[in-house]
């Protein structure tokens, strides 16, 4: 299994584990995380150790590849950012969350960067999606700083809290890294 070292001056990425799943339970308490992202609510103990349990395997079937965000400094936990593969790896997903106390800070546009400039500059993925639920003004302004592309809306597109949602969905592909665009 190859995982990356993401990192930049503030935060970097790394596989959950074990130690983390009470600063993940902790932070998936935040109405917003099960409203606007797949989390479940109420989450559970045994949710946050089905995320850490079944992350190595995900990676290694190529269907996931998920990361928490920790504080450079410190090594806090701060969020979770992941890529998720739709019909196959190289048209995937990217999902994310940050704690509550750790939002406002750049934190969720960092690490969109760089997970997103290693799937399309190191993995050779052609085409990112992060799709937002129509209210969720916060992400998309994450993924326009992130330097993805607006397409539009998509009208009962996907599950998103405890329904099928409006999303808007915005793209990243190799030609937005190459303008610089992402950067
Ligand atoms: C959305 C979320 C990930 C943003 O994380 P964050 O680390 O606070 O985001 P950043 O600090 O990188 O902010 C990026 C931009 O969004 C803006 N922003 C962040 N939160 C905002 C809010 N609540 N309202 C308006 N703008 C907001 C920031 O001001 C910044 O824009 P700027 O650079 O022009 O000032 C976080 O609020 C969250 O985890 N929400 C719940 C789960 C969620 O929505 N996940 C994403 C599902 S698609």
């Amino acid at each position: 299994m190859n995982v990356p070292d993401l990192r930049d001056d503030a935060i970097v990425l790394r596989l959950p584990s074990e130690g983390d799943i009470d600063a993940i339970i902790a932070a998936c308490q935040d109405p917003d995380i099960p409203r606007f992202t797949r989390v479940p609510s109420p989450y559970t103990r045994e949710d946050a150790a089905t995320f850490v349990a079944g992350t190595e395997a995900d990676w290694r079937a190529g269907t996931s590849r998920s990361f928490v965000i920790c504080d450079r400094q410190t090594g806090a936990l701060l969020g979770a950012v992941g890529l998720h593969a739709r019909e196959r790896p190289e048209l995937s997903e990217i999902g994310y969350w940050i704690a509550a106390e750790a939002r406002r800070r750049g934190v969720a546009t960092r690490a969109v960067r760089l997970v997103s400039t290693w799937a399309i500059g190191d993995l050779g993925y052609v085409r990112l999606e992060l799709m937002t639920h129509v209210d969720n003004v916060a992400s998309q302004r994450v993924a326009e700083r992130a330097g993805f592309t607006r397409e539009g809306i998509r009208r009962s597109y996907t599950t998103i809290g405890c329904g099928l949602a409006d999303v808007v969905m915005f793209s990243l592909s190799p030609g937005d890294l190459a303008n610089g665009d992402a950067s």
